[in-house]
């Protein structure tokens, strides 16, 4: 197992990640973590991540310097270098030519950190401070195409200790899995880490957890809860209950896709149709603060409903690891705990304990895990959908003659990505029906209808995204079936902002 140490980089999680990819295991703690809580589970090795600070800047995530002296591999990423440096007498300098992008490292010394690299390769960097000067026992190992130090390494008593100034953990770093791949080597590190394995042992937790007792949860049709169900239905059958909600705001014909997708795997579903109850609510509300709470509360009302004849003890949630690392807090949030936006605060209410199959798992692993129990590729691969579901893509109130509109107008917009085979080249899409109207034409007569704008998102972590470069032609081919066969809407406006500034949803 690895420990990677989190100094506030937004690539912390990719580190971990690829280390994973490696068949090896890999958690985040924070940097000021105790020593500890850093040996906990006796890591084979230990990666210093980046960051966006300068090591002398004001509240600089420094960690303990002893973290250094420990006889395990421990390798500095970026600020994860510099860090070592300053910690072991070294010299870190602010250069006034920043390293931003693309560069190339060029080998100086044998190093088992580069193993079979070649002389010169690409890397990707994002730095303004560089070590000037290393400390002393190491030695340079590479050098960027400026002449900075791209690489170092320990010798004697520091002979564990390796570091780089670029990232290897991104895709625009050419070698950068040999790297780790090499890292871990070094680390001598066991390559148990599969999803080969995680059906029985999940199952068999499940089963060790909650032995003869009952467990309840929500099911969205998204990727966690439904394979989480099918887990848990698959662990203790019966005594698995999920529930699914029709709030009213989903997409045309989903709650009925639902349930004949993962009927064959969860015989147990319990199907409440509360469209009405939700839609009377949210009449003549425009905000989307108001909107969102007003679903969360009688989403919490719904669900208790239909639980109260079941004796549940256990809730479970489809929580994922990135929901529950602790945050640097640096950022001013320290151990911030997201829980699904639907099912926050049901267990406190409910007196359930909860049941997490998934706590320590990212999205794409618990995508590995529902291609490996069969459930189908538009399921698995399919795009987030919001809890508060089309309401928050309705702008101004909800009403029935609006969401009928944005049904037509998002089935066409999924059904052209998917048959021009770029619905899973695009991380989120779907339309929004905004609260303008404008002037058309249409035959000989003039018209005042609905502008749609459409929103289509590239991103790895949806914390930032970009938009999507559409041919034109593909996107003229939604605009053009939308005006067609929408009634209603008679302009079509396509979303270039990227996130952030503005949010992926629109409201
Ligand atoms: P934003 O709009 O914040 O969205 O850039 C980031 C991701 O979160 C989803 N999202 C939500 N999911 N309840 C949810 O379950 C919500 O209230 C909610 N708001 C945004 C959004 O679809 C995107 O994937």
């Amino acid at each position: 197992m690895i420990r990677i140490i989190d100094c506030g980089s937004q690539l912390t999680q990719n580190i971990a990640r690829r280390i994973r990819e490696h068949g090896v295991f890999s958690t985040i703690v924070p940097f000021n973590s105790s020593l500890k809580a850093i040996m906990e589970g006796n890591p084979d090795g230990i990666i210093i991540s980046g960051g966006q600070f300068s090591v002398y800047g004001k509240g600089a995530p420094l960690y303990a310097r002893e973290i250094l002296d420990l006889k395990i591999p421990i390798l500095g990423i970026c600020y994860g270098q510099q860090s070592i440096a300053f910690h072991l007498g070294g010299k870190v300098e602010s250069t006034p030519q920043r390293e931003y992008g693309q560069n190339k490292i060029i080998l100086q010394k044998p190093s088992r950190l580069f193993n079979g690299l070649p002389q010169e390769s690409k890397v990707w960097m994002s730095h303004g401070d560089i070590v000037s000067q290393v400390p002393p026992d190491f030695e340079i190992t590479a050098i960027s195409e400026g002449k900075h130090i791209a690489a170092m390494q320990g010798s004697r008593e520091r002979a564990n200790i390796y570091a780089v100034q670029f990232h290897p953990e991104v895709d625009h770093t050419e070698y950068g899995r040999n790297i780790l791949g090499n890292f871990l080597e070094i680390c001598n590190a066991k390559k148990d880490w599969s999803t080969e394995n995680f059906v029985p042992k999940i199952i068999a937790n499940i089963r060790e957890t909650v032995g003869n007792k009952k467990v309840i949860g929500g099911m969205s049709g998204g990727v966690d809860s439904s394979t989480a169900s099918v887990l848990l239905a698959k662990a203790i059958g019966d005594n698995y209950t999920p529930i699914l909600i029709n709030n009213g705001l989903l997409r045309k014909g989903e709650a009925e896709e639902v349930l004949r997708t993962l009927t064959p795997y969860v015989k147990s579903i319990k199907y409440i149709d509360a469209t009405d109850r939700f839609l009377k609510k949210l009449e003549g509300i425009s905000s989307p603060d108001e909107k969102r709470k007003i679903i969360g509360k009688e989403f919490i009302k719904v669900f208790q409903e239909a639980a109260s004849g079941i004796e549940a003890e256990y809730l479970m949630q489809g929580t994922l690891y990135p929901d529950v690392i602790e945050s640097v807090p640096v950022y001013g949030c320290s151990s911030k705990i997201k829980l699904h936006h639907n099912v926050g605060g049901l267990p406190e209410k409910m007196g359930l304990k909860l049941i997490e199959p998934f706590r320590d798992l990212f999205k794409d692993e618990v995508r590995q895990i529902g291609e490996k129990l069969g459930l189908p590729k538009e399921l698995v691969w399919r795009h987030p959908f919001p809890g508060p579901g089309l309401a928050v893509r309705i702008i101004g109130d909800v009403t029935k003659e609006k969401l009928d509109i944005l049904r037509e107008a998002d089935t066409i917009c999924v059904q052209e990505l998917k048959a021009r085979g770029i619905y899973y080249n695009i991380s989120q899409a779907f339309a929004v029906l905004t609260n303008a109207s404008s002037v058309g034409v249409m035959g000989d007569e003039g018209n005042y209808q609905y502008v749609i704008a459409l929103r289509a998102v590239t991103t790895n972590d949806f914390m930032t995204a970009d938009w999507y470069d559409f041919k034109k032609e593909d996107l003229g081919a939604i605009a053009t079936r939308i005006i067609n066969e929408v009634k209603g809407v008679n302009r079509i406006v396509y979303d270039i902002t990227q996130k952030p500034p503005a949010t992926i949803e629109w409201e």
